[in-house]
């Protein structure tokens, strides 16, 4: 065998193996069941940030204006918006409300907390369709 062929058939057989591996892994239904739980807990968590008045400073909370989430929009993100002068994703939104009218601090993008609002929000506005970009 020459060498091309030699690397043709290892890169085939490479294939194969990560090929193998990136197949949808097995579930059960008890696997199903405590994912659909967690994922409960953290809109349930989410919906006790929004609501939450230490989230900011002073004592206002997202569910005065947004009340289950009304006028949030989570399926038109991400979006250009006019506030932050760019193509932002939801959670930069967020901390616009958190920094402006809650006068508080931002929150990490992967803080727990931005987590579970941002699965609460999107868990009041289910089934509607995507529209990126839209206003
Ligand atoms: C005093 C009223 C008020 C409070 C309290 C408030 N917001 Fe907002 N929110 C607004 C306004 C005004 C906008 C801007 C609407 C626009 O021009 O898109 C907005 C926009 C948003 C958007 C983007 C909406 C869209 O259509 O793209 C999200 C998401 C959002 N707020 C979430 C939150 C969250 C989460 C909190 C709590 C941390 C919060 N808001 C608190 C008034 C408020």
């Amino acid at each position: 065998m020459n060498k091309k062929k030699m690397l043709q058939l290892t890169c085939a057989t490479l294939a194969l193996f990560i090929g193998g591996g990136v197949t949808a892994d097995e579930f059960t239904k008890q696997d199903l069941q405590r994912w659909q739980a967690e994922y409960m807990a953290a809109v349930k968590a989410g919906r006790d940030v929004f609501t939450d008045p230490k989230l900011g400073s002073n004592g206002i909370v997202c569910a005065q204006c947004h009340p289950n989430g009304a006028n949030t929009h989570p399926e038109t993100y991400p979006k250009f918006q006019k506030q932050l002068g760019k193509v932002a994703q939801m959670w930069e939104m967020v901390n616009w409300c958190i920094r402006n009218p809650l006068e508080g601090k931002d929150l990490a993008a992967n803080d727990p907390r931005m987590t579970n609002m941002l699965a609460y929000i999107a868990h009041e506005r289910r089934g509607k369709t995507l529209t990126p970009g839209k206003h």
